[in-house]
């Protein structure tokens, strides 16, 4: 089946943002992150014990969750359809002599891995370019043996919405039903898309799939003076921090399969 033309344009906006994106932003690869300029896995404490267990890491990236996940005793398997995040992972995970298998792969069907194959899912930041959430978190729900932990984060809702310029207020325009947005990238042939879900419509896809939630959190960035302790930052961020200051970016859950 031909790949519809708005996920070619999701992978090849990857590749093109790529390696402005791992220069610019600070991802430690050895903190499990789960949000901008907020504490990651130290502080919040969201994984159960990995030790020996097999993870998958969907929509890895540069795959710095992987390796902090394989510094702390997890088998990890990363998977992306972006060659040059993969190969930026590559290089990175040879230096940090950690051993992750890497993956070249669509992550909207795992049909390629079998039922119950994982203790754990994390992922991060991948699930707003998903179509079909329901069709992923099914899948999810497969892949995992019974009581795996699924752990995600993906842009809030009000992430969505326009900021006005003069106000610095955001204008919800309808959160009912928050925006889908086109973007590209120059010399993108086809639009990449971003999906918006509201708080409930993300939870309740969780839920619907056999999983039961057991965290779900609105991260705030620490203060300024602090902000060193995050394992995800970046100087990109700093001309957003009044807005991630007032409101949220990311939401994060922890389900385990029922
Ligand atoms: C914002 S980056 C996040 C990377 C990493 N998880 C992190 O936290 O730094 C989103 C990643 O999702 C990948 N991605 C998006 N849609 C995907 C899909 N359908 N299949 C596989 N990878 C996908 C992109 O290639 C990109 O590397």
């Amino acid at each position: 089946m031909e790949t519809p033309k708005h996920i070619v344009g999701v992978q090849h906006g990857w590749n093109l943002m790529s390696a402005n994106y791992q220069s610019e932003s600070d991802i430690s690869v050895d903190e499990v992150h789960y949000a901008p300029l907020s504490y990651g896995e130290n502080s919040l404490n969201l994984l159960d014990d990995v030790t020996g267990k097999n993870l998958v890491e969907l929509g890895s990236g540069g795959s710095q969750n992987a390796m902090a996940l394989a510094k702390l005793g997890a088998r990890v398997t990363a998977v992306d359809f972006s060659p040059s995040q993969l190969s930026h992972a590559v290089s990175e995970s040879v230096k940090q002599k950690t051993t992750i298998d890497f993956l070249q792969a669509d992550i909207q069907n795992l049909t390629y891995f079998r039922d119950r194959t994982f203790d754990g899912i994390i992922s991060v930041f991948a699930l707003e370019f998903i179509e079909h959430l329901d069709v992923f978190f099914s899948e999810c729900n497969r892949i995992l043996k019974k009581g795996g932990q699924l752990i995600l984060s993906t842009t809030h809702p009000l992430g969505a919405f326009e900021w006005d310029a003069d106000t610095s207020t955001l204008n919800v325009t309808d959160y009912f039903n928050p925006p889908v947005e086109m973007w590209k990238e120059d010399d993108q042939e086809y639009f990449g898309v971003t999906y918006f879900r509201t708080v409930e419509e993300l939870f309740t896809n969780v839920v619907d799939n056999g999983f039961t939630v057991k965290v779900l959190l609105e991260p705030k960035p620490l203060e300024f003076d602090k902000e060193h302790l995050s394992p995800y930052k970046g100087n990109y961020w700093t001309e957003y921090r009044d807005r991630v200051n007032s409101v949220p970016f990311a939401i994060v859950i922890k389900a385990l399969k029922q």
